[in-house]
């Protein structure tokens, strides 16, 4: 379970403090889907970025499980990242020189499972999102909903205990979106994975489990 306890967070821009985030109180349970909504501006990126210990905190904490993400050195959340948390971003970051099955593969390249395990894992996961038969495709010659999947598949091929994504459908259409939507949902809870997605998309609202919104850097 993730918890998030009286977090604010300011930076600092040319010696002024700017407040982004303000006692943000927050409980997200195992398996459990959350879209974060509001504005443009209103902190969403950043409390993302401190829950996945990119960014650190200016007070309060946040634990998972029996990790306190607040408090952990760079090597303890860098472990922490590898082992129990799968990160989506609105632009893949995809590596288009490597094939589908490469990309989607490339997380457990940090891990000590043998091979076959790999690539049951990597084939499973494509089989899920639907792109089996890409598997050997070159990751720039697909389009922007089958990239978005891969990048997805990427992100579940661990098995992690929580997915963070940032708008993963801010650039596709609505077809392509409907589509990532439903299988990365159905992927998490078939996974028992837990999930909180960044989203402006009204529509998508009502696939969660719970629905948060920022404004001014507060949840109301
Ligand atoms: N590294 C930073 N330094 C200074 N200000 C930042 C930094 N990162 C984000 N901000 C500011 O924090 C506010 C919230 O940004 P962000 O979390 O990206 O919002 P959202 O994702 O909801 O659009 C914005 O006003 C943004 O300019
Ligand atoms: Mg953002």
């Amino acid at each position: 379970m993730l918890k998030i306890s009286n977090l604010s967070k300011s930076f600092f821009v040319s010696k002024q403090e700017v407040n982004v985030l303000s006692n943000i109180n927050l409980m997200i349970k195992n398996n459990e889907t959350v879209a974060l909504k509001g504005p443009s501006g209103s902190g969403k990126t950043t409390l993302l970025n401190l829950i996945s210990g990119i960014d650190s905190v200016s007070s309060g904490k946040i634990t998972f499980e029996n990790y306190d993400i607040t408090s952990m050195n760079e090597s303890s959340l860098s472990k922490f990242r590898r082992d129990h948390l799968g990160i989506i971003f609105q632009f893949f970051n995809l590596i288009d020189d490597l094939s589908v099955m490469e990309n989607v593969m490339l997380p457990l390249s940090l891990t000590e499972l043998e091979l076959d395990k790999k690539v049951y894992l990597a084939e499973k996961v494509l089989k899920s999102l639907e792109l089996h038969h890409k598997a050997d495709i070159r990751t720039n010659l697909l389009s922007g909903g089958e990239s978005q999947r891969v990048a997805i598949a990427r992100a579940l091929v661990t098995r992690p205990r929580l997915i963070i994504a940032d708008e993963p459908t801010g650039n596709l259409d609505k077809n392509n979106t409907d589509t990532t939507i439903h299988l990365l949902l159905q992927s998490c809870k078939e996974n028992q994975t837990s999930l909180v997605m960044v989203s402006h998309d009204e529509t998508l609202m009502k696939r969660f489990d719970n629905v948060y919104e920022l404004n001014s850097g507060r949840i109301i």
